[in-house]
């Protein structure tokens, strides 16, 4: 099936019974009962499926895992609740058997760097950073390191910079790594990391997938050679997503494809008008036919499907000026955030990458002049008349 047809049927109605609800419903208890105990003992023993524990299990959180793996390609996903906890869950079944040590783009969200450089690095595992879109820099570093996960960003937070998946899940392989991959910027209407040789696509529910600014989520989908270890330490763990967040999230991925097409279009045209305003010196745009990526765009990208981020400099502005300039804006929401309907726009030095020193961020080429623009669904004229006249 495509993906606007998974989208909207994959997860539901998998419940025997005289009757079966047309959508999966909110399952909110805590424990299940079985007819016999000799049945429970299978269930607890994972002999026979069914949920016992909502730690475990839930038939909400099953179901929209279900739906997640099939948007991605994928055997299977483990739903938790913030992409955060995902990613974490991911690196640590990438280690679980291998090297305690990982080699990660250096252009990334602020807190997932802060989650390596202040949580896992002083936990003992290794950590260094190399441009994921310089090939013969990032095999170097991979051969220097010998990691056992190597992490990036498909379309990286917020300079939206595109590694070629395709040859570093080549340099993992190679090097008995494994290819951990935040795609919540991509998509699995434009990339799914699993075909090109990762072995865990991971991803904020949060924004596009639920879409709507109204849950918090994240998912892991991993190969099958993974699967049991993320779903083994989740059930330890229990970094795991309620029954309300999963039925949201459900209902926004039913219209997932349909808004994330239109978004994507939106930002095209935003992206043009920004790049010829006076006031903006830099656009950053995956559909830039002069990006610096422009050779993996064109090998793993759909046609006219970029992405919805569209992040811009503005001419002679600091903090002070972008603070006047966000604060002018009467209809693009000044939030974090991001894949929601509505356009939201973030500072990243105060919000995603304020937890990286100014130098830190400085080397990562933010600079303190730079917005992100998340586009939404809205009609892209309303959008750009609202940012000309912020920008006035
Ligand atoms: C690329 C990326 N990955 C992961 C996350 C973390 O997601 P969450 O806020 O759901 O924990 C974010 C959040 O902004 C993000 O931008």
């Amino acid at each position: 099936m495509k993906i606007n047809t998974k989208a909207v049927h994959s997860g539901d109605r998998k419940k025997p019974g005289p009757y079966v609800p047309v959508t999966t419903p909110i399952y909110a208890a805590s424990a299940y009962s079985y007819a016999s105990m000799e049945q429970l003992d299978r269930i607890f023993g994972q002999e026979e499926s069914g949920p016992c524990y909502a730690r475990y299990d839930t038939p909400t959180a099953g179901a929209l895992e279900e739906l997640v793996a099939a948007l991605e390609n994928g055997p299977g996903a483990q739903s938790c609740a913030s992409g955060m906890a995902a990613l974490h869950l991911a690196i640590m079944a990438a280690l679980a058997d291998r090297p305690k040590s990982i080699v990660a783009a250096n252009a990334m969200y602020g807190a997932t760097v802060g989650m390596l450089m202040n949580i896992l690095e002083p936990s003992g595992v290794e950590v260094a950073f190399a441009d994921a879109c310089d090939i013969a820099a990032f095999r170097a570093a991979v051969e220097t390191a010998r990691p056992g996960c190597i992490l990036v960003e498909s379309i990286s937070n917020p300079l939206l910079r595109v590694p070629a998946l395709d040859t570093i899940a080549q340099i993992a392989r190679e090097a008995g790594a494994a290819l951990v991959v935040d795609n919540t910027f991509a998509t699995p209407l434009i990339l799914r990391p699993l075909e090109l040789g990762a072995h865990f696509s991971v991803h904020s529910l949060t924004k596009y997938l639920a879409g709507h600014g109204d849950v918090m989520g994240g998912a892991v989908v991993a190969d099958e050679g993974h699967l049991p270890i993320v779903r083994g330490l989740s059930r330890t763990l229990g970094p795991v997503l309620g029954p309300f967040e999963g039925y949201l999230t459900m209902r926004g991925i039913k219209t997932f494809p349909l808004r994330m097409e239109r978004q994507c279009a939106n930002a095209c045209r935003i992206a043009s008008w920004l790049a010829a305003h006076p006031k903006v010196e830099r656009v950053f745009f995956v559909g830039d036919p002069s990006h610096p990526d422009a050779a993996s765009i064109r090998r793993l990208f759909p046609p006219n499907l970029f992405g919805a981020i569209v992040s811009f400099e503005v001419k002679d502005a600091g903090r002070e000026e972008i603070f006047r300039f966000m604060d002018a804006l009467r209809l693009v929401v000044r939030a974090t955030s991001l894949g929601d309907v509505h356009t939201m726009m973030l500072y990243p030095p105060m919000s995603s990458h304020r937890e990286i020193s100014p130098k830190h961020r400085e080397r990562m080429g933010i600079r303190d002049n730079l917005v992100r623009l998340s586009v939404g669904i809205e009609a892209p004229e309303d959008v750009i008349a609202d940012l000309e006249q912020a920008l006035g």
